[in-house]
């Protein structure tokens, strides 16, 4: 493994080099998604140069690479995620599909009063479908609040759980306030009371490996494109006997064992969970992303996500109606902020004139907002890639909104 090098790992990122209206591009919306490797998109123009077929059904050669193709990827995943030999991983569209077929797949499981452990710092992904679940179900939503450095209020979240709670989700990274969870500490808590958890690590991953079995959730999920990887595609974890149980998210080709016209028998998991052609090329290409990843020097990319972090937020907040929401020593690199003279919209308009890209919006955490008292926050989101030039420009421009507005 190289030494950490943020300069040549900036050039395996072809987009990076672009200009935005003459300026170069400042790319701090990671959070939203991340770029791609030069290795990504070759693994993805390979594929359909070379080994284009549907999988599982041909017979032909291409088909049977494509299908060879496609579980090596799954496997690769799996070993890099350190997955538990009782779990199995399911492609699928990315976090928010993967707890849309949790919370459908767990209904059985709910009787009417029955209760549900969320977090108010959740994204609506981690948030709505188990909402619509409880209305579904009768069973009832319980929320832990946020503490004002942004850490989960952990002693409240823990009194929540009763005889009648039957899942925790949660969080494993804020994508507002950067609050990393502690999430063994967590899915540990939820299993010595026999309660499931279930894991959005679709911030987690962006930032360092993951090792699922540490983790130790039931479920766990992520998003292909926010790890350097393609979109429309992404994982969800979760033990094979509860898959197994679980009743098919959607139903169709290839994942059937016996069709008939009096009824149908399902195959298990993962193919039980992947209706139809899935996402071959998609597969593929994330199993690449983790392929680069596995290059990198994590601990260098972590302090160097640090300094950023450190950097910019030091500087920010040296400006005049600054508030920063997030501040737990050990956060991920998300900064979110709000300035008192300009609408966040605002903020990021003109960022865009400098050719800074910077989330701005409730970054759909509307509970979370509600609870810091405000409608919405600009975000700027730092990966391995942006260095501290990235952090001059976002701070120059900042200070071109002050001019602008004070
Ligand atoms: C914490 C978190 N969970 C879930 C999601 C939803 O991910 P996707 O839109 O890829 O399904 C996001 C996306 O921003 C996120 O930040």
């Amino acid at each position: 493994m190289m030494p950490f090098d943020p300069s040549a790992l900036r050039a395996d990122f072809p987009i990076l080099s672009r200009e935005i209206d003459g300026k170069p591009l400042v790319y701090l919306d990671n959070g939203a998604t991340t770029q791609k490797p030069t290795r990504v998109i070759d693994a993805l123009a390979r594929f359909f140069s070379h080994e284009n077929a549907n999988i599982h059904r041909g017979i032909h050669s291409l088909s049977r690479d494509a299908t060879d193709a496609y579980d090596r990827a799954r496997e690769y995943i799996k070993e890099r995620l350190a997955l538990p030999e009782s779990h199995e991983l399911v492609f699928v569209r990315g976090t928010t599909e993967a707890v849309n077929l949790a919370a459908h797949g767990l209904a059985g499981d709910l009787r009417e009063g029955d209760e549900i452990v969320l977090t108010l710092m959740e994204h609506h992904a981690n948030f709505v479908p188990w909402q619509v679940l409880a209305e579904r179900t009768g069973a009832v939503l319980r929320f832990a609040g946020v503490l004002a450095d942004g850490s989960l209020d952990l002693e409240q979240w823990r009194s929540l759980f009763g005889p009648r709670t039957r899942i925790a989700a949660f969080v494993h990274v804020s994508n507002v306030l950067g609050t990393v969870n502690p999430v063994s500490e967590m899915t540990a808590f939820a299993r010595e009371r026999g309660v499931l958890s279930f894991v959005d690590g679709a911030q987690a991953l962006p930032h360092g490996p993951v090792d699922l079995a540490a983790v130790g959730a039931d479920f766990y999920a992520f998003s292909g494109h926010k790890v350097y990887g393609p979109d429309g595609i992404g994982v969800l974890c979760g033990p094979r006997d509860k898959l197994d149980a679980m009743p098919p998210y959607e139903t169709g080709g290839d994942m059937i064992e016996r069709v008939t016209v009096s009824g149908s028998t399902y195959r298990r998991a993962p193919e039980r969970f992947e209706a139809g052609t899935p996402n071959i090329s998609g597969a593929i290409g994330l199993a690449e992303a983790f392929r680069y990843l596995e290059d990198i020097d994590w601990e260098g990319a972590r302090a160097h996500e640090t300094e950023l972090l450190a950097h910019a937020t030091g500087e920010l907040t040296k400006m005049d109606g600054i508030r920063v929401f997030g501040t737990t020593p050990e956060k991920a690199a998300i900064l979110s902020y709000h300035y008192a003279a300009a609408h966040p919209h605002d903020v990021g308009t003109i960022l865009d004139t400098e050719g800074v890209a910077i989330r701005v919006g409730h970054h759909c955490a509307q509970p979370l907002m509600e609870h810091l008292g405000v409608p919405s926050t600009a975000r700027a989101s730092f990966a391995f890639y942006n260095n501290h030039e990235d952090v001059e420009t976002f701070l120059r421009a900042m200070r071109k909104v002050e001019r602008f507005f004070a």
